[in-house]
């Protein structure tokens, strides 16, 4: 039980330095947490302060947390994450997500970069995930259960909650950003996919591939919490266009279109706590 014993001390940290949990939490992917900072005021802390949370070894995951209020919501924002290909254990990836939860955070919203699978969206797009498929050979929920935090075999009719998701299309419409709905497949990575991997994805009904969000969905689901999930797409996944893949790219993508998201997640945060 030493993971769970874990889980306290880092909640119990969080409790004694900034209180009361947030009633939403973020979670930003590859340089997307720097436009969020920028946009809103926000202390903060490097995961090494925080006691057992994993650091990150990817440009563009930062890994700070952050926390503040915006408009009368308690925010905090997770900006960089840990991911499976990086060769941490399942449940380590979730570790910082399940503090949270822990701490007594209800709301998520997770974010990323991913690669447009269905044709007809674009790189600069941004996607509310419907669903997802997982494909990571993977789960944070391997090896003993902890009854205290959920079932053995929880539910995962409905991992993207109704509620959240339409708040989400409500603010987009408000805002004028357009926001496309689909489906994200998880895969393990790092290498990028391969155009007959890609064709799978599009068979078995994928809309945008990427390596990351799935863990922190199913430990969130599993720990009953409400998640919504929004992906960047910064590219055509592998094989669509004649082109390589390279993560400059992505960033350079993110780059573009941060303002949006950025606006996007924090009118989400402000309607999340009215
Ligand atoms: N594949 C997997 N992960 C990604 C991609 C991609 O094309 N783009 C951004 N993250």
């Amino acid at each position: 039980m030493q993971y769970l014993s874990q889980l306290n001390d880092a909640v119990r940290f969080l409790r004694g330095h900034i209180g009361d949990p947030p009633d939403v939490s973020l979670v930003l992917g590859s340089g997307l947490g720097a436009a969020f900072a920028s946009q809103v005021e926000s202390e903060r802390l490097n995961y090494s302060e925080i006691p057992h949370f994993p650091v990150s070894s990817v440009v563009g995951h930062a890994g700070q947390l952050a926390w503040g209020r915006h408009r009368g919501t308690r925010f905090c924002a997770l900006m960089g994450r840990v991911h499976l290909y990086e060769g941490l254990e399942p449940r380590r990836v979730v570790f910082a997500v399940r503090a949270l939860a822990m701490w007594g955070c209800r709301n998520f919203l997770i974010t990323n970069a991913a690669g447009a699978v269905n044709r007809e969206m674009a790189p600069g797009q941004l996607m509310l995930i419907t669903d997802h498929i997982n494909l990571q050979g993977a789960n944070p929920l391997e090896g003993d259960n902890y009854d205290d935090l959920g079932q053995r075999f929880p539910d995962m009719s409905d991992p993207y909650h109704p509620d959240l998701r339409r708040l989400a299309l409500q603010c987009a419409r408000q805002l004028g950003i357009e926001l496309r709905q689909g489906v994200y497949i998880a895969v393990r990575g790092p290498s990028y996919e391969t155009p007959a991997e890609i064709r799978m994805c599009r068979t078995l009904g994928a809309d945008a591939v990427g390596m990351s969000t799935v863990p922190e969905v199913i430990a969130l689901n599993h720990m009953k919490r409400r998640v919504a999930g929004i992906s960047c797409l910064t590219n055509m996944a592998a094989g669509i266009l004649d082109q390589p893949l390279v993560h400059d790219e992505v960033l350079q993508v993110t780059e573009r279109v941060k303002e949006d998201f950025a606006r996007l997640v924090l009118s989400w945060t402000e309607r999340m706590g009215a």
